[in-house]
Order: C-alpha cells, then sequence, then structure tokens
C-alpha cells in the first residue's frame, strides 16, 4: 500500500464547505513527451513554475454520491465537469471519500483560452491542491506542509503529467533520476534551492505565432511515441540533457542552459515531425521567430533563448536583469510577427496558493 492511499470514510458526519485555490501553469525545460502505465513518464522533465498565468479554482462539497457540477468562467461547463467526474472515479482506490461527496466546482484561468497556454498543468493542480485541502479537513492526515504538497503533487499527476511540477515554487523536477536524490516518477519534487537564484527571477514572455486550437492534444502526442522510431535514444537523451541542465543551473552557466533549452525545444517538435502520423504544429512565424531570436542573441551576446510547448508560441525566456534590451528587441523585431501582436509577459513563480 503506498503512502498517499487514504481509505478513511466520511461516514455520517455532516459535511458542506468552501475552498479555493490557485496554481500556475508550468513551461518546460526538460520535456515530457511519452507516459506508460499509470501516467508514468517515460523520461523525467523539469520545468519554471509560472506567476501570471494561473487557474483560481473553487471547490464547494457537501454529502453525496461523487457527482461534479463545472462552472467555466461563470458558465456551465458539462464535457470539463464529466473530466473532472471522471478523474475522481479514477482515483478511488487511492481516494475513496470523493464518492460521499458531491462538488461544486468553479474555476476561472488568468489567461485567455485562445492564448495558447497549456491551461491542464494550472487548472488539474489548483483542483487537486483543494481536494487535498478537503481531505486535510476530514481526516487531519495531510498537515504535514511537505506531505501535502507531494500528495497534491501526486493526484495532480494523475489527472496531467505536467501537473504535478506545476504546486512548487520556481522550478518543478518529475520523474525518477538517478543524479537527482527524492526525484520519483510518481510526483513532482522542489528543486529550486539547487540552482543559481539568477533563475529564480527568470522572465517568459510568450509571443504568440498562432492562437488557434491545437491540432493535435498532448495526450494523442504522449501515445504516438509509443510508436515512435526515436523513442528510445529520445528517452535517454532527455536524462542526459536533464543532467547537463541541473549542473548548469546549479553553476549559473547561462551558455550551456540555453544550448539545452532550445535543443529540447525542437527535439519536442522533432517528434512530433516523426511520429506517424507526423504533424507539424509549428507555424512559418514561428520559424522566423527563432531565426531573429538566434541572430540578436550573436549579435548581442545577451543571454536570450526560446522555448516550445506542444504548440506555435514562442517562450522567450531571459534574466531579469537583460530585461530592457530584450523588451526593446520584442518592440522593435518580434512584436511585427505575433497573431495581432499580443505577446503575454510572465517570469518564474511561487507554486500553489490558497486564497
Ligand atoms: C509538451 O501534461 O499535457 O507540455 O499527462 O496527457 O495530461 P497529459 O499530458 P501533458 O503533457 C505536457 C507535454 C509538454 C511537455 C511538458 O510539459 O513537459
Amino acid at each position: 500500500m503506498n503512502e498517499f492511499i487514504n481509505t478513511q470514510k466520511v461516514g455520517n458526519q455532516n459535511i458542506n464547505g468552501e475552498t479555493t485555490w490557485k496554481s500556475p501553469s508550468n513551461i518546460a525545460l526538460v520535456k515530457y513527451w511519452g507516459k506508460y502505465g499509470r501516467q508514468m513518464p517515460a523520461n523525467a522533465s523539469v520545468s519554471f513554475t509560472l506567476e501570471n498565468a494561473f487557474s483560481k479554482t473553487t471547490l464547494k462539497y457537501k454529502n453525496g454520491t461523487g457527482k461534479v457540477v463545472l462552472f467555466f468562467e461563470g458558465e456551465k461547463n458539462e464535457a470539463f465537469g464529466a473530466k473532472i467526474e471522471k478523474f475522481m472515479q479514477s482515483v478511488e482506490d487511492i481516494n475513496p471519500f470523493y464518492q460521499e461527496l458531491d462538488f461544486e466546482i468553479s474555476s476561472t484561468n488568468s489567461f485567455p483560452h485562445s492564448a495558447g497556454i497549456a491551461s491542464s498543468a494550472s487548472a488539474m493542480s489548483a483542483l487537486c491542491m483543494g481536494l487535498c485541502e478537503i481531505e486535510n479537513k476530514l481526516f487531519a492526515n495531510l498537515s504535514d506542509k511537505d506531505f501535502f504538497l507531494k500528495k497534491a503533487s501526486y493526484l495532480s499527476r494523475l489527472a496531467s503529467g505536467s501537473a504535478s511540477r506545476s504546486v512548487y515554487p520556481k522550478l518543478g523536477q518529475w520523474g525518477e533520476h538517478p543524479e537527482i536524490e527524492g526525484s520519483s516518477n510518481l510526483y513532482a519534487i522542489d528543486v529550486h534551492e539547487s540552482v543559481d537564484p539568477i533563475f529564480h527571477t527568470f522572465k517568459n514572455s510568450i509571443l504568440i505565432a498562432s492562437s488557434a486550437v491545437k491540432e493535435v492534444s498532448s495526450t494523442l502526442g504522449h501515445k504516438m511515441m509509443n510508436e515512435n522510431p526515436y523513442a528510445d535514444v529520445r528517452f535517454k537523451q532527455a536524462n542526459e540533457n536533464l543532467a547537463k541542465l541541473m549542473t548548469a543551473m546549479k553553476n549559473g552557466d547561462l551558455d550551456t542552459f540555453m544550448q539545452i533549452v532550445e535543443l529540447e525545444a525542437l527535439t519536442l517538435h522533432a517528434l512530433m515531425m516523426t511520429s506517424n502520423p507526423s504533424f507539424i504544429l509549428l507555424q512559418p512565424s514561428t520559424i522566423v521567430m527563432i531565426d531573429s531570436i538566434r541572430k540578436f542573441r550573436k549579435k548581442t551576446r545577451l543571454p536570450v533563448c526560446f522555448t516550445l510547448d506542444a504548440g506555435p508560441n514562442i517562450h522567450l525566456l531571459y534574466p531579469e536583469n537583460i530585461a530592457t534590451e530584450v523588451q526593446k528587441f520584442i518592440q522593435d523585431e518580434l512584436l511585427e510577427l505575433c497573431e495581432n501582436g499580443v505577446i503575454i509577459e510572465d517570469q518564474v513563480g511561487n507554486g500553489s496558493v490558497k486564497c
């Protein structure tokens, strides 16, 4: 029996309560792409926790039978509600008490849906922080703060892999790795203290190349890795990249950091292009922006680099002390390449918080 299983029952306690949590999205530096079994990652990954892109989720709960009614941005959303209800049923072996309650969930995102920012990480981690709060109120079993976060990360992973990393401040790492103490496939851990403080205040400007809905969901993308001919090499490379990246971040080595982060972004998209069926999520403007960023870096020697999510938008990453120069570069060269001139400013943030 693992430490996260809680078979306690609500029984005939009279329950009626409410809790609200805010949880951010994250941007992976070493990418999780490929999974097996019950949400186990094919390789270890690490991400910056963001600040401005977050979900805020209120859970109202009372005695019941596991029913979920969900409001997203103030409107009833049956599909999203059914997804959450299914998730709660799927973890009945871990927390059977969910089936003794009914939930009314209201969730909002700080960022527009059209921004192409991954919302599953923020939404699922906000939900799971709330569920852990309820669990602790009922059974007082998560009063240790570290264990609370570990369980919230564990549950978040079961809802959406990348969500496991969002609960922690600044830098979350998920997936067993021989060189990372305490790492696990079951939950993410907080690794921000093992890196140079320059990374604690990194900036992330999100340049919107296209806000169109993704052609391929990441769930399907992960699945396609099962058949990808490069999969084994990729999983090995990701674990090696993670070791190199963590050393570079520990030493404040920005050159190695930038080299690995860009390689990871392009490898993710190369894997999509070499899956069967093959798919391309990059837009022509994504490539033009990448070219422009690399030329700017070569010319100015400023430490600015990009990463990509499973979509066409560029996440520009740079230390806060060069923000003025980078902002000027964005205004002069990148803004005109963004769809409707949309850019979202974000930065490394502090993880989930109770409201
Ligand atoms: C490209 O966490 O969205 O953003 O576990 O199926 O919900 P599921 O997938 P998800 O995949 C994220 C993929 C990625 C890379 C990353 O965040 O590491």
